[in-house]
């Protein structure tokens, strides 16, 4: 089967005074139907940039291309035209953002705002919309969907609000939806609600879900196959199950050491000590060198992303950090 989505090694830059922001580096990523993946890493490490340059809403005299590609549902997204970015946004890919305002009109009522977005692209009438929104809200468990539908965004709770916004997400049949920190503002209960709501609506569709998250709790509940990022570039990558089980990577490790019973080794500290470096100013080599506990010389090197053998099946690990060979050779 053809992916839904595939980054090839993309790379991206924003020119800025005296400089350029280097926010991609040969990112790649790959979503098929019906999966769920995570992209997890600190803040900055370019998750949102990865989201945002997918459905191309950045505006495009803000950013450089410097290579690679982006393939949405078979469209190359960074040479699309204004009318075919239309018809792919908001019907066959989707996106939901951390803060659901960012999403909704405060000025208009739920309702309207939401048959508008199905009207947008389905050719029904008012009548069929509303009762298509009545229905995407109970499939959301909320229960009083018509009284919902009258309420300003303002008169919702923050979990009710961006359950909307998911209800919206699905609105016309995505084949993937791309979700970016959509729980990060919510209180945990809540947070857990949505997101086992998000999975439920993906599965019972059969929509991809690109699910960016700062947290290894969520993609070890949520997701089957994950990407961990770190200053711009995918570091570590593989199922789910086998990269948190068996991380890698000494960030992935890192990321996992504040996880309860996590197996990251208890050398690595509770949090990780130093900071994201300035994207401005990526340290040449291996750009997690310097708050890496096990860096080597070698490391002055940028590591490839490469193949790391993997006992437990058929998909593929990745990993750009020099120990697995270095283990594998001692
Ligand atoms: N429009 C922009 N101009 C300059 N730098 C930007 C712009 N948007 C994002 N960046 C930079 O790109 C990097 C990655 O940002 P982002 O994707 O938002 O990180 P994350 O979502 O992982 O927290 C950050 O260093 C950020 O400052
Ligand atoms: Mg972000």
């Amino acid at each position: 089967m053809d992916p839904v989505l595939n980054i090839d090694r993309l790379t991206l830059e924003f020119p800025i005074y005296g400089g350029a922001v280097r926010a991609l580096d040969a990112v790649s990523i790959t979503v098929r139907p019906g999966e769920i993946v995570g992209v997890v890493g600190e803040s900055g490490c370019g998750k949102s940039v990865t989201a945002m340059t997918t459905l191309r809403l950045i505006p495009d005299d803000r950013y450089r291309v410097i290579g690679g590609s982006i393939t949405l549902l078979g469209v190359d997204m960074l040479s699309a035209g204004e009318k075919a970015l239309a018809t792919i946004r908001g019907a066959r890919a989707s996106m939901i953002f951390q803060e659901p305002l960012t999403a909704l009109n405060p000025t208009r009522r739920v309702g309207d705002q939401m048959v508008e977005v199905i009207r947008a692209h389905q050719r029904i009438s008012a009548a069929a919309a509303t009762a298509r929104a009545t229905r995407l809200l109970s499939e959301m468990r909320i229960a009083d969907a018509a009284e919902v539908l009258r309420r300003y965004p303002f008169e919702l709770s923050g979990g009710m609000r961006q359950r909307v916004v998911i209800a919206l997400a699905f609105a016309n049949d995505p084949a993937i939806v791309i979700a970016d920190e959509p729980t990060t503002a919510l209180d945990v209960t809540v947070q857990r609600q949505v997101l086992l709501l998000l999975r439920q609506r993906s599965r019972d569709v059969g929509a991809a879900v690109l699910l960016i998250t700062h947290d290894m709790g969520v993609v070890s509940e949520y997701t089957e196959r994950v990407y961990v990022m770190y200053a711009g570039r995918v570091v570590e990558s593989g199922p789910t199950a086998a990269v948190l089980g068996d991380p890698a990577h000494p960030y992935t490790r890192a990321l996992l050491a504040g996880l309860p019973g996590s197996v990251a080794p208890k050398a690595v500290l509770q949090s990780i000590p130093g900071r994201v470096p300035d994207l401005r100013r990526v340290p040449d080599g291996c750009a997690f060198a310097p708050r890496c506990g096990q860096a080597m010389a070698c490391c002055r090197q940028a590591p490839p992303l490469v193949a790391i053998p993997s006992p437990d099946g058929p998909v593929p690990r990745f990993a750009a950090c020099w120990l697995p060979a270095a283990e594998a050779a001692s």
